[in-house]
């Protein structure tokens, strides 16, 4: 670049990508969103981002793992906005990249709002979230006629320590509940409480999207005792839709069935 370009590329801030990566399954991403990695100038990934994502992103773009682990959240997402910022002030094409869809529980719209507010360019590209593409491919479809009419998608993130409104959740055929396998035995014993059968099915789809992907079936009542075994991470289902899965695994080849 000539010194000429390479001052007005200096005075002039970049722009600030938030994309979506979807749930794990690397052709889930946009086309959109492929292309802007392989344009991009920096990338800003987070933990549940597939490695073969990252191999999309244009050769010699700088690379920063972002991930947070519990007790650091709070920190890291200041090290995010302060990146965030620095990278576009200095001209530079970043891409904030997430799991899922950049606004589906992931703090896509907090950084937005901090990118516009220093006069820098957003655009958001959504993903695939994981919220509707895990339990689908796991061979749950969250609305199902005659069987469920809606779902809603919550966070189980702090929900022994959060007030929420288990009521309102009562009569929604399917409950989809993100961040939910360290409080999954609270969020059932306050399911039951506020109403919901105990005999009612629910699924954990583990690892969702990738080879590892792994279902486990219990009942609200089995899942509010705590025995019930989860790894990280998983998306839970509560609701009759959970059957389906039966019918339409009987309806594939032995070998499909995972
Ligand atoms: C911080 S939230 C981010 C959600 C994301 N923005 C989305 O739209 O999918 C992370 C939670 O999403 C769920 N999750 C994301 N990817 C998953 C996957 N591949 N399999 C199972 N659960 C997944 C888990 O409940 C996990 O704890």
């Amino acid at each position: 670049m000539c010194p000429q370009n390479r001052m007005s590329a200096l005075n002039k801030p970049g722009k600030v990508f938030i994309v979506g990566a979807g749930p794990g399954d690397p052709e889930l991403l946009t086309l959109k969103a492929a292309r802007v990695l392989s344009e991009c100038e920096v990338v800003l990934y987070d933990r549940l981002v597939a490695p073969a994502i990252l191999e999309l992103v244009r050769p010699g773009a700088e690379l920063i793992y972002v991930g947070k682990h519990e007790g650091e959240q709070q920190r890291v997402q200041t090290q995010i906005f302060d990146l965030l910022l620095k990278h576009a002030l200095e001209g530079k094409m970043v891409v904030r990249l997430k799991g899922g869809d950049p606004l589906v529980f992931g703090r896509g719209a907090e950084e937005w709002a901090v990118v516009r507010e220093r006069g820098i360019e957003v655009e958001l590209v959504p993903g695939v979230s994981s919220a509707i593409a895990v339990p689908g491919i796991a061979g749950i479809p969250l609305t199902f006629r005659d069987v469920s009419q809606g779902f809603a998608v919550l966070t189980g993130h702090c929900s022994a320590g959060l007030a929420m409104n288990w009521g309102a959740y009562a009569d929604i055929d399917t409950l989809v509940v993100l961040m939910g396998v360290k409080h999954r035995a609270f969020i059932a014993q306050s399911l039951i409480a506020a109403g919901r059968e105990p005999d009612e099915p629910v699924a954990f789809v583990e690892r969702g999207a990738t080879p590892e992907q792994n279902v486990v079936v219990a009942t609200l009542r089995d899942v509010a005792s705590g025995q019930v075994t989860v790894q990280n991470p998983a998306v839970m289902v509560i609701g009759q839709v959970v059957k389906v899965r039966e019918k339409l695994l009987a309806l594939l080849p032995e070998a499909l069935r995972a």
